[in-house]
């Protein structure tokens, strides 16, 4: 269960067809088992009252506070029952086609291996920690959960119109980075954010990065890094408002349209956006130069 997280580009000795593995739950050692249990500690101490609150209630309705790694088997049952959704396992990053139609199929698809203990606070690469803490709760949510499966859908599609560069846009400003708006006040609500402890308290409160209100072209032009916190984020207003400006709306015109539009960086300011802060860009000064 230790074993660094590979890219295949064949499927793997031992996957299935869909590229799924056993998670083999029995295996994981006590130490492994510990530092689920810091890691899970620590975050939900500090995003009682930052993380939006599907996800603090999806993290209780799954009863994620049970000690240890979770039992994949077990946590589908309970998101069966609420969503239909199951978690499977994966040994790594698995290619586009085949995460998409996972997720079409309502089916989340998460790493076995945790990170060591002296990697609580950075990884690169997605572990149990990130895609179950991170990831699932919100499938809890029965309109995030209507999201996830159109987002798999939407992808399939993209393939044949060669935007699942742009589309995979999307998915990092929402379901990795995405804000929230609740009650007046920005909350968390993307996997990469709640799972990082450096990234939950950054998002929400360092004068840095830009925080801008969600307009689908405008994240479909954002291009976006992946070795740093973000220096910029994207406010929904609600789930709902997600799904109508996604799952109802025809991305065919809007892949065209952006053939057409330079790409943006993610420092970029445009005259008609909806600013929540205008960020000092502080951070990123201090470690590009
Ligand atoms: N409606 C999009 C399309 O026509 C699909 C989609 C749904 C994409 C939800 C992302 C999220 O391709
Ligand atoms: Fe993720």
């Amino acid at each position: 269960m230790t074993e660094a997280l590979h890219i295949h580009h064949s499927l793997p000795e031992g996957a299935a067809p869909d590229w799924t593995v056993p998670q083999d739950w029995a295996h994981y050692t006590a130490d492994e088992h510990a530092v689920w249990d810091k890691l899970f500690a620590r975050q939900t101490a500090q995003l009682q009252g930052r993380a939006c609150a599907a996800f603090l209630r999806g993290v209780d309705v799954l009863r994620l506070s049970k000690a240890g790694i979770p039992d994949f088997n077990e946590l589908s049952d309970r998101l069966m029952k609420l969503t239909g959704w199951q978690v499977v396992a994966v040994p790594g990053l698995v290619p586009d086609e085949v995460f998409f139609d996972h997720l079409a199929h309502r089916r989340f698809v998460a790493g076995n291996f945790i990170r060591r203990p002296d990697q609580l606070d950075y990884l690169q690469e997605p572990d149990v920690f990130h895609d179950v803490f991170g990831h699932v709760p919100l499938l809890a949510d029965p309109v995030f959960a209507d999201y996830m499966q159109a987002y798999g859908q939407g992808g399939l599609r993209s393939l044949q119109f060669g935007a699942i560069h742009k589309l995979a846009r999307l998915y990092w400003y929402t379901v990795e980075f995405g804000l929230i708006e609740e009650a007046g006040a920005l909350k968390l609500f993307g996997a990469g954010i709640v799972s990082s402890h450096g990234e939950s308290i950054f998002a929400l409160d360092d004068p840095s990065p830009n925080r801008i209100g969600f307009d689908l072209m405008r994240v479909m032009r954002t291009n976006y890094k992946i070795d740093d916190f973000q220096q910029g984020y994207f406010v929904i207003p609600s789930f709902e408002a997600l799904l109508e400006a996604t799952a109802e709306t025809d991305f065919a015109p809007v892949y065209a349209a952006l053939e057409g539009l330079d790409d943006l960086t993610p420092d970029d300011l445009l005259a008609e956006d909806r600013i929540f802060t205008r960020g000092t860009q502080r951070r990123s000064a201090a470690t590009t130069g």
